[in-house]
């Protein structure tokens, strides 16, 4: 897969969501699938449009066959639209796939593997990772133009052996705020301090 133009890349740690078929009437139950489509939407949305520059990556660590790692490209995507429902549904249909090693198209510009959360980082060494963390180093202060992979936890945060796996491989630990935030809700922060970066626009 290219990446050259997705320079924002967003990782969620899915502790407990499904990683086979689920029903779209009830996402919380399927391991807080919610969560995961919140964190799409606002990784790759905007008004009327998709972020081309951006991807969202989750890899699904609940019963009954973990791992497995959804991959939304922004400018590949097709047919998806915001609603946690339709985000819902394409993942449904990912889910159906047999999964490999290697990314596996289920739909334009949606992926999915078997990788495990270091699998997924070792796929964007090249990358600034920057692990996302309540009590990290303050972003906005310590922050320039790159190319990103952010990594942030769920409802559950990340578990220790794999925080520590993760820091391993992480070229920085940032936070947002002295507040502890949803996922999608920082999603929506990074994004906004990348846009005022990249347009020259003070941060505060
Ligand atoms: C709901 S929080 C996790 C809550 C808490 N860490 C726990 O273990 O219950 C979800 C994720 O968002 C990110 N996050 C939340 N607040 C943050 C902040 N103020 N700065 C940086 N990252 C934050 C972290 O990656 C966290 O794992």
């Amino acid at each position: 897969l290219n990446f050259q133009s997705v320079k924002r890349k967003f990782f969620l740690v899915a502790n407990i969501a499904r990683t086979s078929e689920f029903s779209l009437n009830d996402l919380p139950g399927a391991g807080r699938m919610d969560i995961v489509c919140r964190f799409i939407a606002q990784s790759l949305f905007i008004s009327h449009g998709v972020r081309r520059d951006s991807a969202a990556i989750v890899t699904l660590l609940g019963e009954p066959e973990p791992p497995k790692t959804v991959l939304i490209k922004g400018d590949e995507v097709k047919y998806m639209s915001p609603d946690e429902r339709n985000i819902a549904g394409l993942l449904k249909k990912s889910l159906r796939l047999k999964v490999e090693k290697s990314w596996k198209k289920s739909s334009p510009g949606i992926y999915i593997s078997s990788k495990d959360v270091e699998e997924v980082l070792d796929c964007f060494q090249s990358s600034k990772i920057v692990y996302l963390r309540e009590d990290g180093q303050d972003l906005v202060k310590n922050i320039s133009i790159d190319d990103f992979l952010f990594v942030l936890g769920d409802h559950i945060g990340v578990p220790d052996e794999l925080e520590q796996i993760i820091i391993s491989k992480s070229d920085m630990v940032a936070s947002l705020s002295p507040i502890s935030l949803q996922a999608d809700q920082c999603i929506i922060i990074l994004h906004n301090i990348l846009d005022r970066i990249e347009r020259g626009w003070s941060c505060g």
